[in-house]
């Protein structure tokens, strides 16, 4: 037998997909940080705006949560439904509904994936930057809920930067049209920044218009080793101060050996504790020139003991995989992850303070850096081992962060960059943000879904 709330549902909007299977159930009601056991009431899935607000009317009738899910890529548990929540499904919204070639925007409905916006841009001779590793399962919407970054901020900056306009339904039910595609609009509150990195807590963003911008000619990709953490800003430094970098993203040995197990090549004949993934526009000569005045001056000082340069496409993407490929490497050892964030100029002191907590907060257990460093931003990864209960390392892993969470307070950081806070990094809120800030985060969400049927429990508690 039907629920009778799920029954209302459809007949208030006869198009309106529903599963209820029990491994539908799961599926959607579990993203990559598979801590919580998915227990859904059911999975809506609208194909229309009408539809998504027939689903945002019947759920504020019957105060039933509504999880919002995009590609349930997300890292912090944003899209967990673990307490008979109605999952709203942005699947069937993936359509490219616009181009204008002469604003350069693409706009799209919120279920389409990252990697088809990016598509989408190139087949009219565009580019849309925002890029990294789930490009293929993640959702536009998920990446504006997030405020995604990925392996280009350094160069494009975040999700945030290229959104143009929103359309969002609020929780209260009412459409937005949140400032359409304008350049300039300087009319009040810009509600549209509101909803990007709002986590599904305000509105469900059913459409987006999105910024392009030019195609980067086919650039070089480097891969440099290094033989401490200590020298890593300092090539930074170096290189950043040479030439115009698309991305500047680090990781350790560990992980590289995690990748390797899962195949590829190994890309030095020896091994080197510290990896740096570079890439810069432009094949030109004085580009090349730049780049190895960077890299001999680096070897000259010590900074960098070995190196490699892209000499094609393929090798190029050959490089990369090396860096990208290191979340899927690691999933299978369920990840303890912190997404941590400082100013640059904060990094070399804060790297310090981190190794060193770390190194004495987890002796026994294997730990994984990696990330976007010319962004100040770090992926502390700490690998469960086979034989610890899932529980107990969560517990151990929850006292360090609150040791990590202190650190980041007295370096001027943040416990999350760009994952979000979801569920998983909601006790720590208050280390980034005041009593006052949460208090109005709070009453601004009241405003857009005053009787809280959106994602409740994620971000903040009501
Ligand atoms: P979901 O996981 O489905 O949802 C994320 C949050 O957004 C949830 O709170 C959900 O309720 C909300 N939401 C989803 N859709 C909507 C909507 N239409 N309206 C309102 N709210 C919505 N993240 C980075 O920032 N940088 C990276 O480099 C990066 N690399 C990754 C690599 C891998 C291999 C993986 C698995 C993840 C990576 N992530 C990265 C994390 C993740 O991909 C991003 O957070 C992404 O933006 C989530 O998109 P999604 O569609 O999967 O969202
Ligand atoms: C990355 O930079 O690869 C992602 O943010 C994913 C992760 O942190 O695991
Ligand atoms: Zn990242």
């Amino acid at each position: 037998m039907i629920d009778p709330r799920l029954a209302e549902l459809l007949d208030a909007a006869p198009g309106l997909r529903l599963k209820t299977g029990p491994a539908d159930l799961e599926h959607y009601g579990r993203d990559w940080t598979r801590r919580w056991t998915p227990a859904p009431l059911a999975v809506a899935l609208p194909g229309t705006v009408e539809e998504v607000q027939a689903v945002g009317r019947g759920a504020n009738r019957h105060k039933v949560a509504i999880v919002p899910s995009g590609g349930r890529t997300g890292l912090s548990g944003g899209a967990v439904a673990a307490h008979g929540e109605l999952v709203l499904s942005l699947e069937r919204m993936n359509r490219v509904l616009d181009f204008d070639p002469v604003d350069r925007t693409l706009t799209v409905q919120a279920g389409t994936p990252l990697e088809a916006v990016q598509e989408a841009a190139r087949g009219h001779g565009l580019q849309y930057p925002v890029d990294f590793a789930a490009r293929g399962s993640c959702t536009i919407g998920g990446n504006i809920a997030t405020n995604a970054g990925g392996i280009r901020v350094i160069r494009y900056g975040n999700t945030r930067e290229w959104v143009a306009g929103l359309k969002v339904v609020t929780g209260a039910g009412e459409v937005l049209e949140l400032n359409r595609g304008l350049v300039k609009n300087s009319s009040g509150y810009d509600l549209r920044h509101l909803f990007i990195g709002s986590e599904g807590t305000l509105g469900i963003v059913v459409e987006a218009t999105l910024k392009l911008t030019d195609p980067v000619p086919q650039g070089s990709v480097m891969l440099l080793a290094l033989p401490s953490f200590e020298v890593l800003m300092q090539v930074f430094a170096e290189f950043r101060a040479r030439l115009r970098l698309e991305a500047f993203e680090f990781f350790t040995d560990v992980a590289l050996r995690h990748v390797l197990a899962h195949g590829g090549q190994a890309p030095f004949a020896g091994t080197y504790p510290y990896y740096v993934v570079t890439e810069f526009a432009g094949g030109d000569e004085a580009t090349e020139a730049a780049a190895m005045a960077a890299f001999e001056h680096c070897m000259e000082q010590g900074w960098i003991v070995d190196g490699v340069i892209s000499q094609s496409g393929a090798q190029a993407a050959q490089l990369w995989r090396l860096r990208e490929g290191i979340t899927e490497s690691i999933a299978r050892y369920t990840p303890y992850k912190n997404d941590v964030s400082v100013r640059i100029s904060a990094m070399p002191a804060f790297l310090a303070r981190a190794q060193a907590l770390l190194g004495q907060a987890y002796p026994q257990y294997e730990v994984v850096w990696f990330g976007h460093i010319g962004d100040g931003n770090l992926h502390i990864n700490v690998l469960k081992p086979a034989d610890v209960d899932g529980a107990e390392f969560v517990a151990h892993c929850e006292q360090v962060t609150r040791l990590l969470a202190q650190a980041l307070q007295e370096h001027g950081g943040s416990i999350s960059a760009e994952h979000g806070i979801g569920l998983v990094k909601k006790p720590y809120l208050g280390s980034i943000r005041s009593p006052e800030e949460i208090a109005l985060m709070r009453g601004i969400r009241r405003v857009f879904d005053p009787n809280g049927i959106l994602n409740p429990g994620k971000l903040l508690d009501a």
